[in-house]
């Protein structure tokens, strides 16, 4: 386990720039770029602030109003010595409003785990005032069952920001069911499809978007007019019915070339570079796939609009034999 002073702040890297770079050199031979690439470059935190906080967009003003209006219910299941974990790193507004809340009870640890050194900085600035010892590690969301054993127990874990909806939340549940240890919580929130399901493919074909999916490509030499950005609506089949996922992608329509370190990958008219893809997931999609999972549901929030649902969860209760 670290030992962190009291109120000082930790980094520790446990993926290299090297490995991230290696990967992203080959996916893109492959003609893909992993989901999380946008947000590792500086401008990424100017490029990220800008999309999430524009008007088309509007997630992040929901989801921080729609966390403050449900902490009512969830702070019933804080105990004083929960600490926080969050993974993914944002504009900081969740944290401070979970580590307020949590300093009324205890004295808490903050946890942040993110893939990318700009983002974590980020955040770590946006709550540099709040009085908690912090930790950042640079790692995988996927590495969670093998990196538990770095923060203190209990703690609140947290994927906020509709993050469950880019890294799917039957995936994400089996991450979290190998890494979440008794006494700890797990808490997401989730964006769901309604009628006005457009609105999510009208933010990813604002310039904002467009801009911040291609920053990786065009900082490794891609002239941004070179590709043309695709955005296409599928119903993709899961266990629990068809969900809407939204795919993104660039199509090249001349020559380029994208140069890295170690090499360079040359693209060609029409060659399709794959980007992230987000799912819209139905509230009863969401609670089919908690059903299907062993951990239970300790809490769960729908807004009046049905438009956004959070989850706290907990492994299950071992069953005690009465007899
Ligand atoms: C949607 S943004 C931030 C969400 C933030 N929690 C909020 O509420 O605003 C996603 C963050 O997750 C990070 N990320 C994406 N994929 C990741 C992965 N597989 N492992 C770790 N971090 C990842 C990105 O670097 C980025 O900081």
């Amino acid at each position: 386990m670290l030992q962190v002073e009291k109120q000082r702040t930790r980094k520790f890297e446990l993926v290299t720039t090297e490995y991230l770079e290696e990967h992203l050199y080959r996916a893109l031979e492959r003609r893909r770029m992993p989901d999380y690439v946008p947000f590792l470059d500086d401008g990424a935190v100017h490029n990220w602030l800008a999309l999430n906080h524009s008007a088309r967009f509007h997630l992040a003003g929901s989801l921080t109003a729609f966390l403050e209006q449900s902490l009512p219910y969830l702070a019933e299941h804080f105990v004083p010595e929960l600490n926080l974990v969050s993974f993914g790193a944002g504009d900081g507004r969740k944290e401070r409003i979970l580590l307020r809340s949590l300093l009324r009870i205890g004295s808490p640890s903050y946890y942040s785990i993110d893939i990318s050194s700009p983002m974590i900085d980020a955040t770590l600035n946006a709550i540099a005032d709040i009085p908690v010892e912090k930790t950042a590690l640079l790692a995988f969301f996927e590495d969670l069952p093998i990196i538990n054993r770095l923060w203190c127990h209990p703690a609140l874990l947290c994927l906020l920001g509709n993050s469950i909806s880019t890294y799917g939340v039957e995936p994400s549940l089996a991450t979290v069911r190998a890494g979440l240890e008794p006494p700890d919580l797990f808490l997401f929130d989730c964006r769901l499809l309604t009628q006005d399901a457009g609105q999510l493919e009208d933010a990813m074909a604002s310039p904002e978007n467009v801009r911040f999916q291609t920053a990786p490509l065009v900082k490794r030499g891609l002239e941004p007019d070179a590709v043309e950005f695709i955005i296409r609506v599928v119903a993709a089949p899961t266990p629990a019915g068809p969900v809407r996922r939204v795919d993104q992608s660039v199509r090249l329509v001349r020559h380029a070339v994208v140069t890295f370190d170690h090499g360079s990958v040359s693209l060609y008219p029409g060659d399709e570079v794959v980007l992230a893809s987000t799912c819209q997931y139905t509230l009863d999609q969401v609670r089919h796939f908690i059903d299907r999972s062993p951990l239970a549901i300790v809490e769960q929030h729908v807004a009046p609009a049905r438009d956004n649902a959070i989850f706290m969860l907990r492994t299950p209760r071992r069953k005690t034999n009465l007899l």
